[in-house]
């Protein structure tokens, strides 16, 4: 990574590969998911140093209320116990906080502590951390569509009026902007339906590394290989570069 170089502004993180991880040490997947979260503090203190702006990382898909019960527990317990030990640090350390995703389908008790760790740290403004909890890409668009579908039928706007900036404001993430680095651990190469209409142009990286051991110097090669991609948003390289002359 060059320290001079571009640092890009916004990152999101599939942190995929905790299962295995827990695997290859003969543990339960849970202990690879308790791993993940100290991975997770890692790279919040490590992109706060390196001055990322925002982060969004995928907790928990819509899918992932398909996993076997007593895994979707484990990850409930973890997710409040998380909440409760981590938020003052977190707030301490100027990080807002936010999840995005259907809130809906968690626990009151989980909802009541996601609602007081965003209040919280509402006006912190070193770091922005949004966590997708029971999150989807296409959950995120239908969602943005039905509620503009509500504002035809009320007739509060016209259907002509729908265009991309008024669609993606009613999208989770509204007001952030996209992702510029769309980072995936685990090997695996696929978006998975994690922001499918903000990640329209960010830039890819595919880590080999399973997430609990994702740290500083695996985010330093994602950010190296950022900063040498030419990110062209459909123009030509030559127009590229008659733009920043
Ligand atoms: C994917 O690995 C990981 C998850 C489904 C859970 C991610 C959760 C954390 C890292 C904890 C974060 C906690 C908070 C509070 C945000 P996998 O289980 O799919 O791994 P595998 O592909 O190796 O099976």
């Amino acid at each position: 990574m060059k320290s001079d170089g571009d640092i890009p502004a916004h990152v999101a993180i599939v942190m995929d590969g905790n299962g295995r991880w827990a695997k290859q040490r003969r543990r339960p997947r849970t202990f690879g998911h308790q791993a993940g979260l100290k991975a997770l503090r890692r790279i919040v203190e490590y992109c706060g140093r390196l001055g990322v702006a925002e982060l969004t990382v995928f907790a928990f898909s819509s899918e992932n209320w398909k996993r076997p019960k007593k895994e979707v527990s484990r990850l409930m317990e973890l997710f409040m116990r998380a909440l409760d030990k981590e938020t003052r640090e977190l707030h301490e350390n100027g990080v807002r906080v936010r999840f995005i995703g259907d809130l809906e389908a968690f626990s009151p008790e989980l909802r009541e502590k996601v609602r007081q760790a965003e209040q919280l740290t509402a006006n912190n403004d070193r770091l922005k951390l949004n966590v997708a909890a029971s999150y989807g890409g296409r959950w995120d668009i239908v969602h943005a569509a039905r509620e503009l579908a509500r504002d035809v039928a009320s007739g509060r706007i016209q259907p002509g009026q729908i265009d991309e900036d008024l669609f993606a404001s009613r999208l989770e993430l509204s007001g952030s902007r996209d992702p510029d680095l769309f980072i995936r651990t685990g090997g695996e190469m696929r978006v998975s339906n994690f922001l499918l209409w903000q990640g329209a142009y960010s830039e890819l990286f595919f880590s080999p590394v399973l997430w609990p051991d994702f740290g500083p110097e695996a985010m330093d090669e994602a950010i190296a290989a950022y900063q040498s991609r030419e990110r062209r948003f459909g123009l030509t390289g030559e127009q590229l570069r008659q733009k920043s002359a």
